[in-house]
């Protein structure tokens, strides 16, 4: 075989290779490797993991998978019942390998920033520690661009962006003031790597987190930054997302049928994310890796695709399921 030939042969294996793997795994290529060969979800035992966001969803099933693992935890959100619920689960899951008095529940509304404080000083003076905080909490949102209105870009940023950052500062400042090479994860979303239909102030509001923590990431390199995008979970997502006028939401709760990742698995790959301290990772069936990778490394190729595919089928794809127009919702 001529040289020509043999660089042809691998630029193809490669591609063909690339292409299954996107086809067949549920996450990225680095998340699926570290998944199998990383570091193991027990090498965060007897770490101090704090979870906003953790009365449901996403980030109840993170906590049920850490406790699994020996890991301590601070429970937040607004919800104190579904928070001690969460608490119980952990306890119960971890069979004996946590006490009652390593998952201590904080309740917190991450839009009363005044109180942000107050909590982490609650959270070191019990722990005498932090070593994750995992900002979780924060709400989607269904709207047609051009009906939302500014209130509501203005409300979703308070929570998914300004809360984030603002908690994220005391993190990183309580870090530098201890020596600490902690760590800061992030929720993001499919949405924060490509523009999502109907969803354009999450979508900003994603993209800016990425913005936030990439910047602190080069200016402070001794703090990991590890920014997790799932694609499509289940969870209480579509019922509480916003939509285009202030005070509402989209009110959809997922179905049984809907074509979404576990709830588990989607913490799961989170886990094994926050053990193996990676950037950035994603999760999502199929399609959402075709579209993750194509959106972020071929975004002229993703344009032509769109225009195949249509905004119609990929907001489907995005919901599992036909889902109402917001305008009618
Ligand atoms: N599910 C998906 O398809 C998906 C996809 C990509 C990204 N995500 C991201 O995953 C994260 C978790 O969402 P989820 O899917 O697990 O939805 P979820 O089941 O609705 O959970 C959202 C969590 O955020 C908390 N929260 C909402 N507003 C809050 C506030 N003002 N203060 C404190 N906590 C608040 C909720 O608790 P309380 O109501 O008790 O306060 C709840 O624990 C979000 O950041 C979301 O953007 C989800």
């Amino acid at each position: 075989m001529g040289l020509l030939a043999a660089i042809g042969f691998i630029v193809i294996a490669y591609f063909v290779i690339q292409f299954l793997l996107w086809t067949l795994l549920d996450c990225d290529i680095e998340l699926f490797f570290a998944s199998k060969l990383g570091k193991p979800i027990s090498s965060l035992r007897g770490k101090v993991v704090w979870i906003t966001g953790a009365s449901s969803g996403i980030g109840r099933e993170l906590a049920k998978v850490l406790a699994v693992h020996g890991v301590k935890l601070v429970l937040s959100a607004r919800n104190l019942r579904e928070l001690e619920l969460t608490k119980q689960e952990c306890l119960s899951l971890s069979k004996g390998g946590l006490r009652a008095e390593d998952v201590l529940v904080i309740p917190l509304d991450m839009l009363k920033f005044a109180f942000h404080q107050d909590s982490f000083n609650r959270v070191i003076s019990h722990f005498r520690a932090l070593d994750i905080l995992v900002n979780n909490a924060g709400r989607s949102q269904r709207a047609e661009w051009n009906k939302i209105d500014i209130n509501v870009d203005r409300e979703l940023f308070e929570l998914d962006v300004f809360s984030v950052i603002h908690l994220s500062r005391l993190a990183v400042t309580y870090f530098e003031q201890n020596s600490i090479k902690g760590q800061l994860a992030v929720t993001s979303s499919t949405a924060g790597l490509i523009g999502a239909p109907n969803s354009a102030s999450y979508t900003g509001a994603k993209h800016a987190l990425h913005g936030y923590f990439e910047s602190l990431r080069n200016e402070k390199p001794e703090i990991n930054v590890n920014i997790y995008c799932p694609g499509p979970t289940v969870s209480n997502f579509l019922q509480e997302a916003f939509v285009e006028n202030p005070g509402l939401k989209y009110n959809q709760p997922v179905q049984p049928t809907d074509k979404r990742m576990t709830t588990e698995r989607c913490a799961y790959l989170y886990a094994v994310l926050l053990a193996n301290n990676k950037n950035l990772c994603w999760s999502g069936i199929f399609p959402i890796n075709w579209i993750a990778y194509i959106g972020c490394y071929y975004p002229n190729i993703k344009k032509l695709l769109l225009a195949i595919v249509g905004t119609r089928r990929l907001a489907k794809i995005r919901d599992g399921r036909n889902n109402p127009d917001p305008s009618q919702v």
